[in-house]
């Protein structure tokens, strides 16, 4: 039996135990996978400990996603692009970390939503952590463009810098000058934990849109809310959540576990 966990601060409402229960479950893997909370001044400590315990790896969650990406011995090529990881294989002395946050997302929108973003204009709301993370992942699509926008414009312009190498249309702008309508809109910002709608005009919208929240909850978000109200189709984050988790279980074991049950479940 292999052993994995998630480390966060706090942990007892991480769902990712019961997913990849599920995906073991489903593909016969013989893993367990609990939950651990480090202490905020701890997280490299744990890590420490989990690899000397004989761990197989762990899924990092908030607030540690940079610390990871700094303890971490190497890097795959979307971690370092994201500047965090949220995936660790614990091996023969290695930390390497990864990241399937953007994989995630993009596996939520093209196989379960059926959008694909080759060819799409994308308007990427917010330019933090979560913003940074999908960045690699959605150029490697092969969009027409993807614009940041971002309440603190600097940081827009920073993040879209960063990729400009890529090969997409990168641009940024503040959030008063987003000129839409956008095939698909990502809220990246975590204006949603506090119930926020971010920054965003109606034109930003039309009917076909794909508006998508990372964030997920019991209810839709306000951002979802005025996307569907502009006639736009809406998705929370919580397809993300169960695909990050499918990359990671795939990083781990060589098999990709099947998600609709999952999510279907999850959704209960
Ligand atoms: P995360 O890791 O979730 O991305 P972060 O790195 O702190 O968290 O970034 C938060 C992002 O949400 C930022 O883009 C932030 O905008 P600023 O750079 O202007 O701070 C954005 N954000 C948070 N609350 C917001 C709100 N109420 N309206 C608009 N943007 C918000």
């Amino acid at each position: 039996t292999d052993r994995y966990c998630v480390i966060g601060n706090p942990i007892a409402h991480s769902k990712s135990p019961e997913i990849h229960a599920a995906f073991a479950a489903q593909t016969g893997q013989d893993i367990e996978y609990g939950r651990c909370l480090a202490p905020l001044d701890g997280f490299a400590d744990t890590v420490r400990s989990l690899a000397a315990q004989g761990y197989a790896g762990a899924n990092v969650t908030v607030p540690f996603k940079i610390e990871a990406f700094t303890l971490a011995t190497r890097l795959t090529a979307r971690a370092r692009a994201a500047g965090a990881v949220n995936t660790l294989s614990l091996a023969g002395g290695d930390i390497v970390g990864d990241n399937t946050d953007g994989a995630g997302l993009v596996a939520d929108i093209v196989r379960n939503a059926g959008v694909a973003l080759a060819g799409k204009r994308i308007l990427l709301l917010g330019a933090g952590g979560a913003a940074r993370g999908i960045m690699l992942p959605f150029i490697e699509q092969g969009p027409e463009s993807i614009l940041v926008a971002n309440r603190t414009r600097a940081s827009a312009d920073s993040l879209a810098a960063g990729f400009g190498g890529h090969g997409a249309a990168v641009a940024a702008c503040g959030v008063d000058e987003i000129a839409g309508p956008f095939d698909i809109v990502i809220n990246a910002t975590s204006s949603s934990l506090s119930a926020a709608l971010p920054p965003v005009p109606a034109s930003a919208f039309a009917k076909g849109t794909l508006a998508l929240d990372m964030m997920y909850g019991s209810a839709p978000s306000p951002f979802m809310a005025f996307a569907a109200a502009q006639g736009a189709a809406t998705r929370d984050g919580l397809g993300m959540l169960v695909e990050q988790a499918a990359e990671a279980f795939l990083a781990w074991r060589g098999v990709r576990p099947e998600t609709k049950d999952v999510l279907t479940q999850l959704r209960k």
